[in-house]
């Protein structure tokens, strides 16, 4: 098998979130959030009828937690804050959340792991959200307020910042597929909510870049955004209606934070279709475009899991009356992780990789998740130790990290990987369905926590650096 080698500075490490691991949903005067009030008013939505309560008991775990990231030959790893932990409803620090961010900060640093701090993971304080949530530009304010409480608060110990993990999901997933709460299936909507989420990045950065300039804020620090960027793919022999396809696909997925994180725009032609074709009323504002400008970040992050292949949509309109842009493609070579419903498509990344460096040669970014979640994994254990044999994980890893090392190769700016989900984790209405870590938590067993046989391979790639 082909050796692939990463370069000796090429960073290794894991990605989690506050809300779907640190549990203590309702303690230390946390306010509630969306995924709370959602398990609260319907338990049946979350899978086997387990809401956000608890996380992955990390509030309890986390010395040996950050113990075992160490361990496995780790350098950092990231989490977020939680906005509805760290600031009360009058926008003011609450004492006894920072206080376990602080605590959190000093063992890792303890432990020798880099934090990365992101400052929001899909986690809407509820009291925003019946205010209107991204929908109210007032919400914006309240969130570059808090962003700026972070900074100040934290300035001096995180070197590594971001505004936002995915923030396409929200517009799809809550405003218009209807999957999450509040379950609406508005295109209007959605182009509200991720308009305000651009404003909202915008405003974050000016004020860590004020900051920044007053000595608030460490000097080695950065700020950037995590995207899911899935990269769009048509058919081999596409029509003009495919490629058509695929350009308000990447567009609106893709494009969008490109644009607005290395030009401070949005991109002109997908504005000109929503608003020129579909009629959308977008909630600007006057001076909008000073505001977006201030959106340039330092790096960026691509959480990589699947492609999005598109094709030209049968019909114009779904059934709730909004525009449909495309179908799903099915590639006849398709390699599909069942558990997650999700195509395996490893030379993804590599892709992801040109497309920068052709089209944002100067960006700099690292792969900020990557993993392979499997249900029922308990079925793989092996009958004497009672380890979880996942050799597929391990496949799977390499298979992507090759393709990482071939990018870095032909000239990508690629910094560094970060699995998604060392340690398994509460995912959303999933809960803990589809299993992603090196590490089992046993549900049965007090979130006990026993490395899989994975573990041991990562340990060797993440400290000889050479894939194998
Ligand atoms: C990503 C999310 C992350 C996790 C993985 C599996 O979309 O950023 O929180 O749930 O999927």
């Amino acid at each position: 098998m082909a050796q692939y080698e990463l370069p000796q500075n090429f960073f290794f490490g894991a990605a989690m979130s506050g809300p779907q691991t640190e549990g203590g949903w309702n303690t230390g005067g946390k306010l509630e959030n969306l995924w709370d009030t959602w398990s609260n008013e319907d338990i049946s939505s979350f899978y086997n009828r387990v809401g956000s309560y608890v996380g992955n008991d990390f509030m309890h775990h986390y010395k040996e937690d950050l113990a075992l990231l160490k361990d496995l030959g780790l350098d950092s790893y990231r989490t977020s804050i939680q906005w509805s932990r760290l600031i009360d409803q009058d926008g003011n620090i609450n004492p006894e959340g920072a206080a376990w961010y602080h605590e959190l900060f000093r063992a890792s640093r303890e432990a020798g792991l880099e934090v990365f701090v992101n400052l929001y993971h899909f986690d809407m304080p509820t009291y925003l959200f019946r205010r209107g949530g991204w929908q109210n530009r007032e919400v914006c304010e309240a969130y570059a307020n808090y962003a700026a409480k972070a900074f100040e608060e934290f300035g001096q110990e995180i070197r590594y910042w971001f505004t936002f993990n995915e923030p396409i999901v929200e517009p799809e997933q809550r405003y218009w597929h209807g999957v999450w709460y509040p379950r609406h299936h508005n295109f209007q909507e959605a182009c509200e909510v991720q308009y305000n989420i651009s404003i909202a990045h915008a405003l974050a950065v000016s004020r860590y870049r004020e900051l920044y300039r007053a000595g608030k804020i460490r000097e080695d620090a950065r700020i950037g955004m995590i995207c899911n960027f899935s990269p769009s793919y048509t058919k081999d022999d596409p029509s003009e209606a495919d490629l058509e396809a695929l350009r308000m696909n990447d567009g609106l997925t893709n494009r969008w934070w490109l644009d607005l994180v290395t030009r401070g725009k949005l991109p002109a032609d997908v504005i000109k279709t929503l608003v020129d074709d579909l009629g959308i009323v977008l909630p600007q504002r006057p001076y909008d475009e000073a505001v977006l400008a201030g959106g340039v970040v330092d790096w960026i992050g691509c959480n990589y899991y699947q492609p999005s292949r598109v094709q030209a949509p049968s019909k114009t309109h779904d059934e709730w009356g909004n525009p449909l842009f495309a179908e799903p493609y099915i590639w006849p070579e398709r390699v599909m992780n069942e558990s997650r419903g999700w195509e395996i498509y490893p030379k993804g990344i590599y892709d992801f990789g040109m497309k920068c460096k052709n089209e944002y040669p100067e960006l700099e970014w690292f792969v900020s998740e990557n993993g392979i979640g499997i249900e029922r994994e308990y079925l793989n254990k092996d009958p004497e130790t009672q380890q979880v044999m996942d050799d597929y994980r391990i496949d799977f890893v390499r298979d992507h990290l090759t393709w990482v090392a071939r990018a870095i190769a032909d000239g990508a700016r690629c910094v560094g990987y970060h699995y998604w989900g060392l340690i398994d984790n509460w995912s959303w209405a999933n809960a803990f369905k589809n299993r992603y870590g090196f590490v089992e938590v046993d549900l049965m067993e007090n979130y006990e926590r026993r490395p899989k046989k994975s573990a041991t391979w990562l340990k060797q790639v993440a400290e000889t650096h050479v894939v194998a």
